[in-house]
């Protein structure tokens, strides 16, 4: 599934989009020309103290020399004129690159909304003919080649959404909603990451972008839309009632089932997901049974707490969760 390797998956410096591509240009643009100019003025730099150490040797300081004045006036003069040029043209290049971003948007056929917690992701597919409105976490899927709209916001601090191989970065303020365009050129798995510091667990705060076919991704959302599978052995009857009964419930939605909570991710599909706890851990059995079982040692800080469970009912939950495709 993933053509792209490990190393990046998330990084600015590989860009997998349209968009990403454009602040790309921008950065190796910016790079270039910032040092170029540093180059020239620490070669010219070290001329003048040459030379200056070399007249000082003949001549005394007091003395004026009106044609070397004129000279070094001509000299400030055009590298003064040089740099407004270089400034405006660095200008000119970021203002059509912004623009060329802001085109795209419009033309954007799925719209997605992300929500900011401290410290997860919540995605909603709105409802379109055929389906429901979708809730789910840390994951987003999307089409390859078709922009995808993105529409952002916070409850609670500001956030910011970064998946750098896709597109630039973008607050998250309480409030004031803000979005931007996602597209992705292959099929492949990006990493993103909150970019902007907001509180305890700000580094474990992930979200991934899984792009796909057009078939994969419209197989992906129709699965999404069906409620929960229905526990079938007895150890996923006792995980559900277990699930129920001791408060899981409260913060958690399982669509179909009476757990209603909004606190915390949506579960109703989150065994197909590939990440725990905002990409924080693999989704494993035994991952999952350790972050029930103790989620503030491996998240301190996080709103889940710990709920008491005998390791049968643990251990029945963890079955009853992983049956949840
Ligand atoms: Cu959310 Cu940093």
């Amino acid at each position: 599934m993933s053509l792209t390797g490990c190393s990046d998956w998330q990084s600015a410096l590989h860009a997998h989009g349209a968009n990403a591509r454009r602040i790309l240009t921008l950065i190796w643009t910016f790079s270039a020309v910032a040092a170029t100019t540093w180059l020239l003025v620490m070669l010219v730099l070290a001329t003048a103290l040459f030379r200056g150490r070399l007249r000082e040797a003949s001549r005394s300081p007091l003395q004026i020399d009106s044609h070397q004045e004129r000279r070094l006036g001509i000299a400030v003069g055009s590298a003064t004129a040089l740099t407004v040029l270089v400034l405006t043209a660095l200008t000119i290049g970021s203002f059509f690159a912004g623009k060329s971003i802001a085109s795209l948007s419009g033309s954007e056929v799925i719209t997605i909304r992300v929500t900011g917690h401290q410290w997860w992701w919540e995605i909603r597919y709105p409802k379109i003919a055929s389906s429901q409105e979708v809730v789910t976490a840390n994951e987003i899927h999307i089409p390859v080649g078709e922009p995808v709209r993105v529409k952002l916001d916070s409850l609670d601090v500001i956030h910011s959404f970064w998946v750098p191989s896709l597109a630039g970065k973008r607050d998250l303020i309480p409030g004031r909603p803000s979005e931007l365009t996602l597209i992705a050129d292959k099929p492949g798995i990006y990493r993103g990451q909150c970019a902007e510091f907001c509180g305890y667990q700000h580094a474990h705060m992930a979200i991934t972008v899984v792009a796909e076919s057009r078939e994969a991704f419209d197989a992906w959302r129709f699965g999404q839309d069906a409620d929960a599978i229905a526990p079938a052995s007895d150890e996923e009857h006792r995980g559900q009632a277990a699930f129920l009964g001791t408060g899981c419930a409260l913060c958690h939605a399982i669509r179909g089932t009476p757990a209603g909570g909004t606190v915390g991710p949506d579960l109703t599909h989150i065994a197909n997901r590939r990440s725990l706890a905002a990409d924080t851990l693999a989704m494993t059995p035994g991952a999952l049974a350790a972050w029930i079982a103790d989620p503030q040692s491996i998240k301190p800080g996080a709103k889940m707490p710990s709920i008491a469970l005998s390791a049968d009912d643990l251990n029945a939950v963890v079955t009853y969760l992983g049956s949840l495709e």
